[in-house]
């Protein structure tokens, strides 16, 4: 009898949308109906309100100028300049940093490669690496085979997380990660591993750890497709870093970005190749993704694109042909597919490019993901280059965001782009007039400005 009673009152289940507690679990919640919203939570106060009192230890009011910065010193470097970079100059003490991306991408070899960099730079420290996912016999053979196999790196297979901060606690790391959220379990919960519950309590659980300890911590957390599944998503909150490794799988090339940093710049990209050894950096991206590109082919363009503060030279490729079946069927792999119809109706419509009615599919060379609105004009100017079968000179760069009426819009970051493509043998570049105007320098190669889409299209 008074076993039942210590379960029963070991959890409560609390309304994710108006914060109403429930003894037991339903599948509505009574109070604002909202349905599957009730998560379950430790009856004593959750690790993450504990943590929240760790960081807040004291609590005795102080002026800002009298705190103490953190200075690169501080931080824990793992060797790997490409995700330094991108933490902003390495793991600051007791900071939570979430991993996330889709499942195989890589971030296992990553993390492991990683760790081995900071095992090897605190060589009289151990590096805690808790894996869930994989037994130790597999990880260990993974990390000798990309040649991150120092004898100070310490694997554990576990995903009891109070166990692993027991193993934490007596081994005192100089980092502790754990691989992967969604596996990771506390037995305080009655959820099952991967439950939203889980993965917050648990992250709750390791938040506290590297607070209270000053350990920065790293978790590996597996993201969908569409970005969904429970864990990462609820995570973002609560971590201090976020970052995220993409990739489109079949590319050989992934890029690591910081999402949120509450240490550093959310500009900042590190860019991967996946060999037969583990991932290598590349740190001439630009070179890298040019070199296959065909030489006089239609349909071809290089945009100068700024992903984070980082320019990046990449081609676009487009091919517009007529349609296989009775409507125009549209493709794009790397680009936003809205972008590209957007931009095919500006083309028809103040561009007099008819391509409405054709079968059209880009694509990005390389496998990267671009996402701002720079690449417009590049992809419009595949388009009509594929559409009217005349390549585009190879030495030509383009970046500009086009609109809705036709016209190209300025964009940031216009001298980072030029001195990339300078870097890189381009001698002309079609951008926006007012960029023009803006520019810090000499670009050093001869400059088209361009008001609108049909201007572009005649320098081209
Ligand atoms: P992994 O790190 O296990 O991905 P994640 O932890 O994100 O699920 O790596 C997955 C893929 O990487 C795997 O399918 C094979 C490939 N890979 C290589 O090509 N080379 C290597 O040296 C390693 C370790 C993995
Ligand atoms: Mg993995």
């Amino acid at each position: 009898m008074a076993k039942l009673k210590v379960k029963a009152a070991r959890s409560t289940y609390r309304c994710d949308a108006c914060g109403h507690v429930e003894s037991k679990w339903m599948g509505r919640c009574p109070a604002c109906q909202q349905w599957n919203s009730l998560i379950e939570e430790v009856t004593a106060a959750p690790a993450g309100r504990a943590a929240a009192v760790a960081i807040s230890a004291g609590g005795a009011p102080v002026a800002v100028t009298e705190v103490a910065e953190i200075d690169a010193g501080d931080r824990t470097a793992c060797a790997i300049g490409e995700v330094d970079r991108v933490l902003g100059g390495g793991l600051v003490p007791g900071s939570l940093v979430l991993l996330g991306g889709e499942p195989g991408i890589g971030k296992s070899t990553l993390l492991v490669q990683a760790l081995a960099g900071i095992a090897r730079r605190h060589g009289d420290r151990k590096v805690l690496y808790a894996t869930g996912e994989e037994s130790v016999a597999q990880t260990a053979l993974r990390a000798r085979r990309v040649g991150a196999a120092p004898a100070n790196l310490i694997l554990v297979a576990e995903t009891d997380v109070d166990r692993v901060l027991t193993i934490a606690r007596d081994l005192q790391p100089a980092v502790l990660a754990v691989d992967s959220i969604q596996t990771a379990y506390t037995a305080a919960l009655d959820s099952i591993p991967g439950a939203v519950a889980q993965v917050r309590e648990s992250a709750g659980r390791l938040m506290q750890f590297a607070k209270t300890t000053a350990t920065p911590t790293l978790l590996v957390g597996h993201v969908t497709k569409d970005g969904g599944l429970a864990g990462p998503k609820t995570l973002e909150h609560l971590v201090d870093v976020v970052l995220s490794f993409e990739g489109d799988g079949s590319g050989a090339y992934r890029i690591l970005r910081a999402h949120k940093n509450r240490f550093g710049s959310t500009q900042e990209i590190g860019v991967f190749e996946m060999r037969g050894a583990g991932l290598a950096e590349v740190l001439d991206p630009s070179a890298h993704l040019l070199a296959e590109r065909p030489a006089g082919a239609p349909g071809s363009v290089v945009v100068a694109s700024a992903d984070g503060n980082r320019p990046l030279l990449v081609e676009i490729q487009a091919l517009v042909a007529p349609p296989a079946a009775g409507i125009g069927r549209r493709t794009a792999a790397g680009v936003d597919g809205n972008r590209v119809a957007l931009l095919l109706a500006v083309l028809a419509q103040r561009a007099g490019c008819d391509v409405l009615s054709q079968d059209v599919f880009v694509n990005v060379a390389g496998g990267v993901r671009l996402t701002e609105p720079a690449i417009d004009l590049g992809i419009a100017c595949a388009l009509a280059s594929s559409a009217r079968g005349r390549a585009v000179d190879a030495k030509t760069i383009v970046f500009g965001e086009v609109g809705l009426a036709g016209e190209v819009r300025a964009v940031p970051l216009a001298d980072a782009r030029l001195a990339e493509a300078r870097k890189l043998g381009f001698t002309r570049a079609i951008i926006p007039v007012q960029n023009q105007a803006r520019l810090e320098g000499a670009p050093g190669l001869e400059l088209v400005a361009v008001d609108r889409l049909a201007a572009a299209l005649g320098a081209l």
